[in-house]
């Protein structure tokens, strides 16, 4: 099939949801076939099953190393080849500034949005040298400018960041690309579990819809389109990007 992104085989991970449902269908459109890695399994088979045949569904837990690496192994037994990972899972909660978060809560933050790309890395890693592939993270702005009541969040999508930059060094010797797009606010399940948390949720969603100077908070079709650029060979000569897909909400002052 003919697109942007023909034929390549890419592995996202939580794409049963939000911002990785919306991915999984830009690449499965623009002709790759798509490996969604989920905690969620029946949320990924109905991602599957919206897509079609150029999408499948695994369970994997992202935390989880051996359960990474039983889903790579499976993603090469079907295809044989993996051309770019997409981390994409991640959790929110809790929202709490540092000394009010339990230990539990940040391990599992850490775990699910950080050493989850260390896993990743480490068991696509030979299939992505013999690929020349490409990685992409989904960070977040508040990783760059910062969020109040959201630390271990903040310092994952911080990590996450810095992770790119670094990654894109090392690898960039064996042709892979790594670059990670950082949201604002997208409408997602995991955005309306935040916004619950809020002391006023009403007024968070209200405002939510006013910090993105270019319009109202989106849906992921914004993030899903600049992922396919990014995975795609028009960003051939980019690499430890980090690109806000915000709406311009990390600019500045404003009245
Ligand atoms: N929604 C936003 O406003 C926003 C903003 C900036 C960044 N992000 C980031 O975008 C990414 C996707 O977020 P979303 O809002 O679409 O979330 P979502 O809750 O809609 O979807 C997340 C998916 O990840 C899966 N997942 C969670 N933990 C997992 C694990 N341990 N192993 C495997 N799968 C797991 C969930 O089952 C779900 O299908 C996250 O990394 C998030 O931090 C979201």
């Amino acid at each position: 099939m003919a697109g942007e992104l023909a034929e390549k085989i890419i592995v996202l991970t939580g794409g049963g949801n939000g911002i990785g449902a919306e991915c999984a269908a830009a690449y499965a459109r623009e002709g790759a076939r798509v490996a969604i890695l989920d905690r969620d399994l029946l949320a990924a088979q109905n991602t599957a099953k919206t897509i079609g045949d150029r999408c499948f569904a695994l369970r994997a837990d992202v935390a989880d190393g051996p359960s990474v690496e039983a889903a790579m192994a499976e993603v090469l037994r079907r295809f044989g080849r993996i051309d770019a990972v997409h981390n994409n899972a991640g959790i929110a909660t809790p929202s709490l500034p540092l000394h009010k978060t339990s230990e539990a809560d940040w391990d599992l933050l850490q775990s699910v949005n950080v050493k989850s790309v260390y896993w990743t890395t480490r068991f696509a890693f030979p299939a992505l040298v013999a690929s020349q592939g490409s990685i992409l993270n989904t960070a977040s702005v508040v990783g760059l400018i910062g969020q109040s009541n959201h630390a271990a969040y903040v310092a994952s999508k911080g990590a996450m960041i810095s992770l790119t930059r670094a990654m894109a060094v090392d690898y960039a010797p064996f042709s892979i690309r790594v670059n990670a797009v950082c949201p604002a606010g997208v409408w997602t399940p995991t955005l309306e579990r935040w916004c619950a948390e809020q002391p006023n949720p009403a007024e968070t969603r209200h405002n939510l819809d006013r910090i993105h100077p270019l319009g109202p908070c989106p849906h992921g079709d914004v993030v899903a389109d600049v992922a396919v650029f990014l995975l795609s060979h028009r960003a051939r000569f980019m690499t430890g990007c980090i690109v806000p897909v915000s709406g311009g909400a990390e600019l500045g002052y404003r009245r």
